[in-house]
C-alpha cells in the first residue's frame, strides 16, 4: 500500500515526530557538511494548479539538496480533470516519477489522486488543509521555545480555512492548545472542533471572539489572510470593504502584540501586509515568518526520504 502525506490526522504522533527530528537532523546537516545524494536519480512531480512561491520553491530546492530532480506541472500544462481525468494523470505520472506533491483548491480531488496514485501524494495546499506548512511552523515553534506540548498557540483571523484546520491538528498531535479568534460567521466548523476535541479533550482548541482576551499569556500568534483576501478567490468590492472592517480587530499589530510582548509572531505568508499584520508586527523581534518559510525545506526533505526512501547505494 502507498503511503501518502495529505493530512496530519493520517500520521500518528510518533511518525510526525520521528519527521520532526529528521528535520532537525537535515537542518543541521545543510549547514554543516551538506547532504550526500541520497536521493539521486529519484524525481518529484510538482502538479501545481494554483500560484506558489515558497511551496514549490522549497520542494524544488529540497529535492536537488538531496540529489534527485522536481518537474513542475502548471494547471496549463497538465489541465487535470478536464483535459484527462484525475486517475489517468496520476497513473501516468507514476509511470515517470516517484513522488507527486499536489496543489489543488478541492481536496476531494487530492483524495482521489491518492486513490489511484501508485506513488506518494502529498499535499502541497487545498482549501482543507496544508501539512507541509504546519509541520515547518512547528519545527519553528520547537526551535524556539524547545517543545510543542503544553503551549499556548493563537490563531487570529478567519479560522475556518486551511491554515487553521492544519494548526489544530497539529495541536491533536503534538499536544499544545490552540486558542481560535474569529468574526462571527467565520469560525471553524463544528464538526471539526468536535473531532480534535473527542481525539484530544476539550481544551485543545478554545474559541475566543475577542483579540485582546485570546492573546493574554500565548507563546505564539498566528495569522493568514482573512477569507475572500487570498488565493482561495476574491469578494466583491463592497463585500471586501464590509470584511476589512469586520477583521480589522484582528490584525496582528503593536496594539495587540502590547498585550503579548513575548510571543512569537507566525504567519505563514504570502502576507496581506496593513490587513492580517502590520510591517510593525511582521518585520520585528518577535517576528519568525523568515524562518518559518526556510523550514519549509527541511521538513519536506524529511517527508520526502520517509515516503520515497534513499538511492540504493
Ligand atoms: N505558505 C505557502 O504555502 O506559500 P506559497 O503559497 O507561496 O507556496
Amino acid at each position: 500500500m502507498v503511503k501518502h502525506f495529505l493530512s496530519l490526522m493520517d500520521w500518528s504522533t510518533p511518525d510526525l515526530e520521528e519527521l520532526l527530528d529528521k528535520a532537525t537532523f537535515l537542518k543541521r546537516e545543510h549547514f554543516s557538511t551538506g547532504h550526500p545524494p541520497v536521493m539521486r536519480g529519484k524525481t518529484l512531480a510538482l502538479v501545481f494548479q494554483k500560484p506558489s512561491l515558497r511551496t514549490r520553491v522549497s520542494f524544488e530546492i529540497a529535492i536537488q539538496q538531496l540529489g534527485g530532480h522536481a518537474l513542475y506541472l502548471c494547471k496549463d500544462d497538465v489541465d487535470m480533470g478536464d483535459r484527462e481525468s484525475i486517475a489517468d494523470v496520476v497513473r501516468v505520472l507514476g509511470e515517470y516519477v516517484h513522488s507527486i506533491a499536489a496543489r489543488v483548491s478541492d481536496h476531494n480531488n487530492l483524495l482521489e489522486m491518492a486513490t489511484w496514485s501508485p506513488v506518494p501524494v502529498i499535499n502541497a495546499l487545498t482549501k482543507h488543509n496544508h501539512p507541509c506548512q504546519a509541520m515547518a511552523d512547528v519545527l519553528t515553534i520547537q526551535e524556539e521555545l524547545g517543545q510543542l506540548a503544553g503551549l499556548k498557540v493563537v490563531y487570529l483571523g478567519s479560522s475556518n480555512q486551511d491554515t487553521a484546520r492544519s494548526l489544530l491538528f497539529a495541536a491533536v498531535k503534538f499536544g499544545f492548545q490552540l486558542i481560535l479568534s474569529s468574526p462571527e460567521g467565520f469560525w471553524m466548523e463544528a464538526e471539526t472542533l468536535d473531532m480534535a476535541r473527542a481525539i484530544a479533550g476539550e481544551q485543545v482548541v478554545q474559541c475566543v471572539s475577542n483579540p485582546t482576551e485570546a492573546v493574554q499569556k500565548v507563546d505564539v500568534i498566528y495569522t493568514d489572510s482573512w477569507e475572500g483576501m487570498g488565493m482561495w478567490g476574491k469578494v466583491s468590492d463592497a463585500e471586501a470593504t464590509r470584511r476589512l472592517h469586520l477583521f480589522s480587530p484582528y490584525q496582528v499589530n503593536e496594539s495587540l502584540m502590547a498585550h503579548a510582548p513575548k510571543a512569537l509572531i507566525m504567519h505563514c505568508m504570502p502576507a496581506n501586509r496593513g490587513q492580517e499584520i502590520s510591517d510593525a508586527a511582521a518585520d520585528g523581534i518577535q517576528s519568525r515568518l523568515l524562518q518559518q518559510a526556510q523550514n519549509r525545506v527541511h521538513v519536506q526533505k524529511a517527508i520526502l526520504l520517509h515516503l520515497v526512501g534513499c538511492a540504493a547505494a
